[in-house]
């Protein structure tokens, strides 16, 4: 006579493949639709736990867009920003003109990119803890450490870093006059992301007058308004072929009114 088992086996993997579905079933919501959750960084957590939340954090708030981790492809990499990778090893006594010491010189990279620019690059990153990145303090030490461990090893507990100071984290006020919306355009950092000639698609698409006449015209929308919403609201329309989210969300609270119109009227305005 045959044992149970053998009857049971066949259906073994069965109920094995059921499980997964099920298992499968309830991890697809949790993963793809949730948004994406705060991390959990305590006080009492190793530089090492940091470092691993820190490579998180790079990947998912648009570092990654400008930055390269190319092992061995030099400073220059193939990326809008530096390579990362061996950062830590090449800037062990920082950079001249910049902080001696790694740490200090990673923190000011990540507070104020502008104060010291990598030569060879222009000044377009975004500072860490203002739009698209938004990095709290905690988070910034995630990073540090995450960034220590390209090329060496983690060390920074929270609390050794300064806070950034209510300065440079509030968004950098906007020099240029409004009458010349050409230097707005370049002091803002549009040019950074955004080429004006036709065909040319840097990070964000080309902003040459008469694409943006066909975007707006396919969105059934005045030229003027797509731009304005574009600069003031970018989530409200986002273009498949282009990263979502880079594009900075906070100009629409830096320009003065006079500044938005002068920059609205050159984009709409100009002869390609
Ligand atoms: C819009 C593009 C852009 C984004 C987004 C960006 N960066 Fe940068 N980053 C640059 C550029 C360009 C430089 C070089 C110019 C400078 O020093 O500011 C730079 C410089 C750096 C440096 C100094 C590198 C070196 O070799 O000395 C570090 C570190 C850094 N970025 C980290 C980050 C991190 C972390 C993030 C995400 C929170 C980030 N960057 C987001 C463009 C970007
Ligand atoms: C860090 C990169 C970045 C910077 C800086 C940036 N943009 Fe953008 N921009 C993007 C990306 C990516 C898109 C496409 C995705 C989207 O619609 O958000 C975009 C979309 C746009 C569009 C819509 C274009 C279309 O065809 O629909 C306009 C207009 C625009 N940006 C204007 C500006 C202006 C003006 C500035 C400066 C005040 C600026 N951008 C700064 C990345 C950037």
């Amino acid at each position: 006579m045959r044992s149970i088992a053998a009857y049971a086996a066949p259906a073994l993997p069965a109920a094995v493949v059921v499980g997964f579905f099920v298992w499968f079933a309830n991890w697809i919501p949790q993963t793809r639709w949730q948004a994406p959750q705060k991390l959990a960084i305590s006080e009492a957590m190793t530089p090492a736990e940091l470092g691993a939340l820190g490579a998180t954090l790079v990947r998912q708030r648009g570092c990654l867009t400008c930055h390269t981790i190319e092992p061995g492809a030099g400073v220059k990499g193939g990326g809008r920003g530096p390579n990362l990778a061996d950062v830590a090893s090449r800037r062990a006594r920082g950079a001249e003109g910049a902080p001696g010491n790694l740490v200090e010189y990673l923190v000011q990279s990540l507070y104020e990119p502008g104060a010291y620019l990598v030569e060879g690059f222009a000044n377009i990153m975004p500072p860490s803890t203002a739009a698209p990145a938004k990095l709290g303090y905690e988070e910034v030490v995630a990073v540090v450490n995450y960034l220590q461990s390209l090329g060496g090893r983690s060390s920074v507990k929270i609390g050794d870093i300064a806070r950034p100071s209510g300065a440079a984290a509030a968004p950098a006020p906007v020099t240029a006059a409004a009458s010349d919306p050409k230097a707005l355009f370049d002091s803002l950092g549009c040019a950074g992301c955004h080429s004006l000639e036709a065909g040319k698609n840097v990070l964000g698409p080309s902003l040459d007058a008469a694409a943006l006449a066909k975007a707006a015209a396919a969105r059934k929308m005045s030229l003027e308004a797509l731009v304005l919403e574009a600069i003031v609201d970018p989530k409200a329309y986002e273009a498949k072929e282009f990263p979502a989210g880079v594009m900075p969300q906070d100009y629409g609270a830096k320009l003065t009114g006079a500044q938005l119109r002068s920059l609205v009227e050159y984009l709409a305005g100009r002869k390609s």
